[in-house]
């Protein structure tokens, strides 16, 4: 855990040069608008340690995969979100000596996430080797308003010297990906362009073929006024840039502007690339900087106004959140269904970029209440698009007759993750693709969805349920043998709880799904019916079959669910008996010894108790968080948030704090060590559910929204905002009283502390807190 980034409600601040952590500050300050991504990488040169990422959405690489043994069924490919071409980049020179932070002595630096108004700034003060000291200040955004744009101001002023000053604005697509298999370079040139004062870029991946034009346009502001320049070409390989030498003097400051544009063959027609590219770049030098960003400032307030979550007295809390929702809100928009949320959205390179059960089990909630209705939609209608691709990954595993596996991991459909526990075992995230369903529909009431796109998505996904599990002689019950459940400390087991529980829920739901479509639509029915061949009595007799005969494993005498067969005969430890100094477990044991241990990397029999609430009771609840919570070392991002919501269920306030700390902050103080790789994305949208459904409460039953509010002790106050079919709701709770405003023009009938409530339009209504 570190804690080096200051307490502020709206700003991320690192105060100080720390270049020992400068990967993690990178990741932290990243910037983003649903297309493309930035690191805070600095403009300039820098020879320390550095993880360079550009990455534009949607643009991937199908990395060859690297085994030792190859198995039958392994993917070809591991995709990996690329390492796009740079558009930030400044070098700047004082006769002829670059500026590198890492040859200078640093006596200031602050680097300020403004996520109020979506910028990255900079401020430094250095001294070269020779005693030459400069002064440096940027910002830059990635435009909401625009999401082809980013903008740059980049100050500079010799403090004790005068000189000659070069600046080198341009854009390079030489760049690598860390985590490249085999060293390779994914991008070949297409085509450069320079004039004096623009350049553009077009480079092609290897393989997929995508094809990105990144360009920019500068220009130069000496005490406020234009300067008239004259620029020579820099020749490199896959390099469009220009440098311009003029005179600067000590005292003064040398502005330049650098607008860029980042615009790829998903959008347009590779042939108008470069003209797309141009007018982008145009549009967004005519406006000028400052236009922009304004324009940014409010596109964010207007986000801000309807996703804030504000929370009074406790500073950290407040900035943990605005955090995570910040983070959200730059990776996914929603309004390009072919997107989806990498892990690491576009601050790293880890997880490759790709789409896991991360977006529905963790993040669907969010998008489902912050935003328009379309947006968690166009979430479930990206798998539904994928729906060939999942029953292609069930055939090459053996699966038949339109059974659907959907991928661990993928950009396009495809599985293209090879551990084998996690590829072929891993399988529990079919249930969270059909969870998510479910849950649109609870929360919308938008059942059309069902004939539309979700009932052919289920029915593939219940009948790969109906060929994975086997009939046990002895149990006399169906099993399912041979998997990994959530828990990845723990591979290849048998029964394990929570797969067996999604499975059988899975195979209901799908069957009930069915019947409402036949009534509801019945022409939709047998088009559905007659293009998948559904047999369906045979089918749906089956699947209730397997649904009210699965073997589910359980401990009697303690009154819990196994997470798999013969978990109690391990050494029952708790997490406590962990040294400090061993944790986390993952970065200090050998995976030998972690497989055999009773830890548990994140929630898994309570991540079903976290679904499935309502098919238990309380005292089920309690009785198995209270056993496998203290075994739990939360080393997945999404494990702290799950256990917040049941705690704050269970009325474990404490717990219940501490765990949505440990989620809502986990990158700011680095809780898991791993921060420099990138942010986890998909895991803040888990600390959102952990104040929403956490604290507030809320939950959907019988088509009511329902808030059950308690308030750490540690906030005077917090108010959030949520959507519901057509109902915008501010909701409040103080130490005393729950307020809820209606501030749309239809009333909604709510529970409070399970008694029903009518908040009329524009009304509210207050309940004491409990
Ligand atoms: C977790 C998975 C998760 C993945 C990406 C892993 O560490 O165990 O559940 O899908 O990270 O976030």
């Amino acid at each position: 855990m570190k804690q080096y980034l200051q307490h502020h409600e709206w700003q991320i601040i690192e105060e100080g040069f720390n270049p020992e952590y400068n990967e993690i500050s990178e990741s932290v300050c990243s910037i983003g608008n649903g297309r493309m991504g930035q690191r805070a990488n600095f403009e300039e040169q820098y020879s320390g340690d550095t993880l360079p990422g550009s990455y534009v959405a949607g643009i991937y690489y199908p990395d060859k995969t690297r085994v030792g043994w190859w198995k039958i069924g392994y993917p070809e490919y591991f995709a990996k979100v690329l390492n796009a071409p740079n558009w930030i980049g400044i070098d700047i020179a004082f006769d002829g000596e670059q500026l590198d932070l890492a040859h200078c002595k640093v006596e200031s630096f602050r680097r300020v996430l403004d996520m109020q108004k979506g910028r990255l700034e900079r401020y430094v003060t250095a001294q070269f080797p020779d005693g030459r000291r400069v002064e440096i200040a940027s910002c830059r955004f990635c435009s909401i308003a625009d999401d082809e744009i980013g903008a740059i101001r980049y100050s500079v002023k010799p403090l004790n010297f005068s000189g000659t000053l070069s600046i080198t604005p341009y854009v390079n697509a030489d760049v690598i990906n860390q985590d490249s298999n085999y060293g390779e370079k994914f991008w070949v040139e297409v085509e450069t362009k320079t004039k004096r004062s623009q350049a553009y870029i077009t480079a092609e991946t290897k393989k997929t073929e995508f094809q990105v034009c990144t360009g920019m346009r500068f220009s130069i502001f000496q005490n406020g006024v234009k300067v008239n320049f004259d620029s020579l070409r820099v020749h490199k390989e896959k390099y469009a840039g220009r440098t311009v030498d003029i005179k600067c003097e000590k005292g003064r400051e040398t502005v330049v502007y650098k607008y860029a544009a980042v615009v790829s063959s998903l959008n347009h027609e590779k042939a108008e690339l470069l003209e797309r590219c141009q007018e982008a770049v145009k549009r967004a030098h005519d406006k000028g900087f400052e236009v922009l960003l304004q324009e940014q400032a409010d596109a964010w307030a207007a986000k801000w106004e309807e996703a804030d979550i504000r929370i009074q007295g406790d500073v950290a809390a407040q900035q943990g959140i605005r955090f995570n929702i910040f983070q959200l809100y730059q990776t996914y928009t929603g309004e390009d269904e072919r997107l989806n949320i990498g892990p690491k959205g576009f601050t790293g390179e880890k997880y490759g970029g790709s789409t896991y059960w991360d977006t529905e089990a963790y993040c669907f909630p969010f998008y489902l209440a912050t935003a328009d209705q379309h947006v968690a939609r166009n979430l479930l209608v990206y798998r539904y698009r994928h729906l060939q691709k999942a029953i292609e990954n069930a055939e090459k595993l053996g699966f038949s007759g339109g059974a659907a596996l959907y991928p661990m991991v993928t950009m396009n459909g495809e599985e293209c993750h090879n551990e084998w526990e996690i590829t072929f075992e891993e399988i529990h995230r079919n249930g969270a693709i059909a969870y998510a369903i479910h849950d649109y529909i609870r929360y919308t009431g938008e059942k059309e969805y069902l004939a539309e796109y979700g009932a052919e998505v289920l029915l593939g996904i219940a009948r790969f349920w109906a060929q994975r599990v086997h009939f046990s002689q002895p149990k006399q019950q169906y099993v399912m043998h041979g998997v990994t459940g959530p828990n990845e400390y723990e591979n290849n087991v048998n029964n394990n709880w929570y797969t067996n529980y999604i499975a059988a829920w899975c195979l209901r739901f799908a069957g009930e799904s069915m019947q409402y479509v036949k009534e509801t639509a019945p022409e939709q029915y047998s088009a559905l019916a007659g293009r998948t061949n559904f047999k369906e009595q045979e089918e749906l007799r089956r699947w209730a079959e397997i649904a009210g005969n699965m073997h589910f494993p359980a401990d009697a005498q303690l009154g819990i669910y196994l997470q798999q067969e013969g978990y109690l005969e391990k050494e029952i430890l708790t997490a406590a008996d962990i040294p400090a100094a061993q944790r986390p477990i993952n970065q200090h044991w050998s995976w030998d010894r972690i497989l055999r241990s009773c830890f548990i990397k994140q929630a898994d029999v309570l991540q079903g108790m976290y679904f499935f609430e309502d098919h238990f009771s309380e005292e089920d609840i309690r009785r198995n968080y209270d056993f496998y919570e203290p075994r739990t070392v939360h080393e997945s991002s999404l494990s702290p948030c799950v256990h917040s919501i049941l705690a704050a269920r269970l009325r474990k306030e404490e717990k219940a704090y501490e765990m949505y700390l440990r989620t809502a902050r986990l990158d700011l103080d680095d809780y898991n060590n791993d921060t420099e790789d990138g942010c986890h994305i998909t895991s803040m949208a888990g600390a959102w559910m952990a104040v929403i459904k956490g604290f507030g409460g809320m939950r959907v039953y019988d088509d009511t929204l329902q808030f059950s509010p308690m308030i750490p002790s540690q906030w005077n106050a917090y108010a959030f905002k949520l959507r519901f079919r057509g109902a915008l709701l501010q909701v409040k709770v103080t130490k005393e009283q729950a307020i809820v405003r209606n501030l749309s023009a239809r009333h909604l009938d709510i529970k409070i502390y399970g008694n029903l409530f009518t908040v009329e339009a524009g009304g509210d209504l207050s309940v004491g807190l409990r």
